[in-house]
């Protein structure tokens, strides 16, 4: 192997909660996302509750999701909520311009994301229309879905649900700067104080407000918002994507790639530190209180889309680099958890880095979904700081930490430890001591393959899993640990 590296977790001078809501998923009406992935329809031959599938419903709870963002995206900022209420058979089909210019029926609307938030034991994201909707519209949406009385709470119980919905987190647009509306930010600003005035939450609830915030590094967005809206505001965004190689549309291929695109991958995802750590001094100035929170609400790989796939669908295979990619963007969300208290991956189903797969009947799971499933506990747990003194990972012109991690102690009450090595051909030698933590023993499970773009196929659903990891023990109040190459592991200390 490599240099070692050497850590310390400060469980002795603990840091804030990693909120659950950091584990937020998003879910777009785009390719088989919603269509296929989640709704079947209740005439389906597919095993289905009200409409969505048994399979991935229970693969979701099985994830705890905290949170489910809809409708888009994109889709957001022309999406009619009016169209999606009423019998199913009625509602007007449209046309899907941004996403493979595809018919949309508007079979899941208001009614049914709920059925689905209800079904997966989530929470509520709904990201409003102010590319070319009123605010007016938004504001009776917001009324259809959270007033207890009125003619718009009356129309909701002909439609099948009497008591209002709760609507925790409430976008006000998307990406205003590109789909929604190609503002600049000045006008932006202006726009999002204007729609979330009109944004009220019934008496004894509260609707959190985020506005669209920056595409990428642009600074100029965030100061630009937080000067003139964050008055009106509770979080703002931060949307960034990795795109190996660069350049758009994305080109990179989700398998079959070499080193260095795997190099270039998760140099391109550590970025994101830098990111939030930016973003978040421009937000210190105006929020010194950090009162409003930075909601990374779209993050995660962005390739070509996979060979005979449809165009506009977003389909790409998920692999092992995937899987790091999660796993470094989990520990850089501990580092930043005073500030980012909300974070969504894109996507849920089928779209970009889909913790799920379907095919038909068909359904297998990723391997950012066993990250995610690892790192389950991390959910509203607390931070525990952690310094970790790690060899540079180099391949050609990308260089990388080798060590990712990050630390928590749970709501369990144990301390959870992960780690991942970005190096795929040498194995790390990790010692970490243990500030504040008396530990005897320590188990673990690892994520791992023996190739760099292994991944989980309908043929071969099992490929990439997570198994038993016998590589740590505490030895003289420190913990140590022999990271293979290309893994993710989580331990847990007793
Ligand atoms: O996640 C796919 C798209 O990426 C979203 O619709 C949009 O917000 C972003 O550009």
């Amino acid at each position: 192997g490599g240099k070692p590296t050497t850590a310390v977790i400060h469980a002795d001078a603990p840091g804030p909660v990693y909120n659950k809501e950091i584990f937020t998923q998003f879910a777009e009406h785009l390719g088989n996302g919603i269509y296929g992935g989640l709704w079947v329809g209740t005439d389906s031959k597919i095993p289905n509750t009200n409409g969505f599938r048994n399979d991935v419903v229970g693969a979701l709870r099985n994830l705890s999701v905290p949170v489910i963002r809809w409708p888009g995206g994109c889709f957001a900022d022309e999406y009619h909520w009016r169209e999606g209420i009423g019998p199913q058979g009625e509602r007007p089909v449209k046309i899907n311009t941004h996403w493979g210019g595809v018919t949309e029926s508007n079979s899941v609307g208001t009614h049914e994301f709920f059925e689905l938030v209800r079904q997966v034991g989530a929470q509520a994201y709904v990201a409003g229309n102010v590319g070319n909707g009123s605010p007016r519209e938004m504001a009776e949406w917001v009324e259809y879905m959270t007033a207890p009385a009125g003619s718009l709470a009356d129309e909701r119980a002909r439609n099948g649900h009497k008591e209002p919905w709760s609507v925790p987190y409430f976008g006000v647009g998307n990406e205003l700067w590109g789909c929604g509306g190609n503002m600049r930010a000045e006008y932006a600003a202006d726009v999002t104080r204007r729609y979330a005035t009109f944004i009220k939450a019934p008496a004894g609830t509260k609707i959190l407000k985020i506005a669209a915030g920056a595409n990428v590094d642009d600074y100029n967005w965030t100061e630009t918002m937080m000067r003139v809206a964050a008055s009106t505001l509770d979080g703002l965004s931060l949307h960034y994507y990795v795109l190996p190689g660069g350049g758009w549309p994305p080109r990179a291929p989700a398998t079959g790639f070499d080193e260095s695109a795997w190099a270039d991958t998760l140099h391109q995802a550590w970025r994101m530190d830098e990111l939030i750590a930016r973003h978040s001094a421009i937000m210190d100035k105006y929020d010194p209180e950090k009162r409003m929170f930075l909601a990374v609400d779209e993050w995660g790989a962005w390739y070509a889309q996979d060979p005979g796939t449809r165009p506009g669908f977003l389909r790409q295979q998920n692999t092992l680099r995937d899987a790091l990619i999660a796993a470094i963007n989990l520990d850089i969300f501990a580092r930043h958890a005073d500030r980012v208290r909300m974070t969504a991956i894109a996507q849920m189903v089928n779209v970009l880095q889909a913790m799920i797969l379907t095919d038909g009947d068909k359904m297998v799971l990723t391997p950012t979904y066993h990250v995610f499933e690892m790192y389950k506990p991390w959910q509203d747990a607390t931070v525990l700081p952690i310094d970790i003194d790690t060899p540079t990972y180099a391949k050609g012109q990308y260089s990388l930490p080798a060590v990712s991690g990050s630390a928590v102690k749970g709501r369990d009450g144990k301390v959870h430890i992960g780690l991942s090595n970005a190096d795929p051909t040498e194995p790390n030698s990790v010692t970490i001591a243990l500030d504040g933590v008396a530990a005897r023993q320590v188990s673990g499970r690892i994520l791992t393959a023996a190739t760099i773009d292994a991944h989980n196929s309908f043929d071969a659903p099992q490929a990439v899993r997570p198994a038993p990891f016998s590589g740590a023990i505490v030895k003289d109040g420190k913990l140590v640990v022999t990271l293979p190459a290309k893994s993710v592991v989580v331990l847990e200390l007793q």
